[in-house]
């Protein structure tokens, strides 16, 4: 059986990799992007700036800053080309499956920067990558709901631009509203980073043997798509919806306790979190907020978020397994109140994570130790043993 592996059914206690990027500490409760709170940032700073952040390792000065935003904005527009994929899918295509298909096609429209050898190619491909996902997500939204592609207005910032994308229609003028922008600008940095995830590990692995960056990215959002991932905030609101009402929640918490019943509270627990998930703090407090705003904070969803919340974190069971909300409890219900459909949940999700699976595949492939990934298992088959004809069998 060779070496004997510690079984880990979810590689937790296996470091796959060093990083510099993202430090989370899960019973504390605590993340750091290169070593800033996120709840300082999530405060002060804004998107690009995480950004930047997060690919170079520094905050950048003001005159980097400007340098970074101007080279992304020169990067929002598709290949013209590239609408052909959005136009092949059915309508109801959920803009995940778009959005896999279309990130994969960057491979034959970007060739220059599939170059992982080539340091200035590796720039562009990572400029290109967080500048063209809002508008990839967009044009995915607009297709499904049978609306015009609206093209980048780069007078706006990097959140307003999405919103611009999404929800402006060239029959009328759409003015983006500054509480929304800042919501959404909070939303992506709240997502940017989270170490060694699902998705970026995805990303890691596939870009261990040389696929290009486009290729890799492509392989994380397909792995963030699933429900126990990136796919929670569409079926956190789902649930919240299904539940309606606040007398409901006994019934909905009783079938998450019951080891028969496949349901799970959706928005709830975490592999590496045993304490609150930084990130749902500050996104609570931002759903209050902007609902407030929005003159809609008798929310009736929100109302039911909230009472789940206090009645799990009573419940010895939530208590014992150290079960807690994360990052997509709350964010689903600030998305509703913007105005997204839940299937668009998962691909902001997506377009706010591109900087990190960005930032640790450019970490990784400038590794001079870096190998092709190659995890082992422990073999539970049968032992060697010798072939039998069929008439034997
Ligand atoms: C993200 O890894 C990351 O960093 C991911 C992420 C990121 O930013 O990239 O943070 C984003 O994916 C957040 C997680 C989103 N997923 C969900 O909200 C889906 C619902 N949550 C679960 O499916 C679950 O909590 C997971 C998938 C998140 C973790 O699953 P595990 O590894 O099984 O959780 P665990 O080992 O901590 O579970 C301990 C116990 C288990 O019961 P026992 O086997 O001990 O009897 O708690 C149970 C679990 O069955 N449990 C739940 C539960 N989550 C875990 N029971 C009811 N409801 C839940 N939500």
């Amino acid at each position: 059986q060779g070496d004997v592996f510690t079984y880990d059914p979810g590689f937790t206690s296996t470091a796959s990799c060093s990083s510099t990027i993202t430090y989370i500490d899960g019973d504390k409760g605590e993340l750091l992007y290169r070593g800033y709170p996120i709840e300082e940032l999530a405060d002060k700073s804004h998107f690009l700036e995480c950004c930047y952040l997060l690919l170079y390792g520094e905050l950048p000065s003001a005159a980097e800053l400007e340098d970074f935003e101007a080279r992304v904005t020169r990067h929002t527009m598709l290949h013209e080309q590239m609408q052909y994929f959005f136009r092949g899918f059915r309508r109801d295509a959920h803009p995940m499956a778009i959005m896999v298909g279309v990130v994969g096609a960057m491979s034959a429209f970007y060739h220059d920067s599939t170059d992982i050898g080539d340091p200035w190619q590796r720039e562009v491909a990572s400029i290109r990558m967080i500048a063209k996902m809002p508008t990839i997500a967009a044009w995915a939204f607009k297709y499904s709901i049978g609306q015009p592609f609206v093209y980048p207005k780069n007078s706006l910032d990097y959140s307003g631009n999405f919103l611009h994308m999404c929800f402006s229609v060239p029959a009328e003028d759409y003015v983006v509203d500054p509480i929304l922008s800042r919501a959404m600008d909070r939303i992506m940095m709240l997502h940017a980073d989270h170490e060694q995830n699902a998705s970026t590990s995805t990303v890691r692995l596939a870009s261990s043997s040389g696929a290009n960056p486009f290729a890799s990215i492509a392989a994380g959002i397909a792995c963030l798509w699933g429900p126990a991932h990136g796919g929670a905030n569409q079926a956190c609101l789902e649930m919240l919806q299904e539940i309606g009402t606040v007398d409901r929640i006994p019934e909905y918490i009783a079938r998450a306790k019951d080891k028969d019943d496949p349901f799970r509270l959706m928005g709830f627990g975490h592999r590496v979190y045993k304490n609150f998930d930084p990130r749902a703090k500050v996104m609570k407090q931002s759903a209050d907020e902007v609902l407030g705003l929005l003159g809609i904070d008798n929310n009736e969803t929100l109302k039911v978020a909230k009472e789940l919340e206090k009645i799990a974190l009573e419940d010895p069971y939530f208590v014992d397994k150290k079960l807690y909300p994360n990052v997509d409890f709350y964010s689903g219900i600030i998305l509703e109140a913007m105005g997204f459909p839940t299937s668009m949940f998962t691909p902001i999700f997506a377009l706010s994570r591109t900087v990190g699976w960005i930032s640790q595949w450019k970490e990784m492939i400038t590794d001079p130790e870096q190998r092709i990934g190659r995890p082992r298992q422990r073999y539970i088959g049968a032992p060697r043993r010798e072939y039998t004809e069929i008439e034997d069998r």
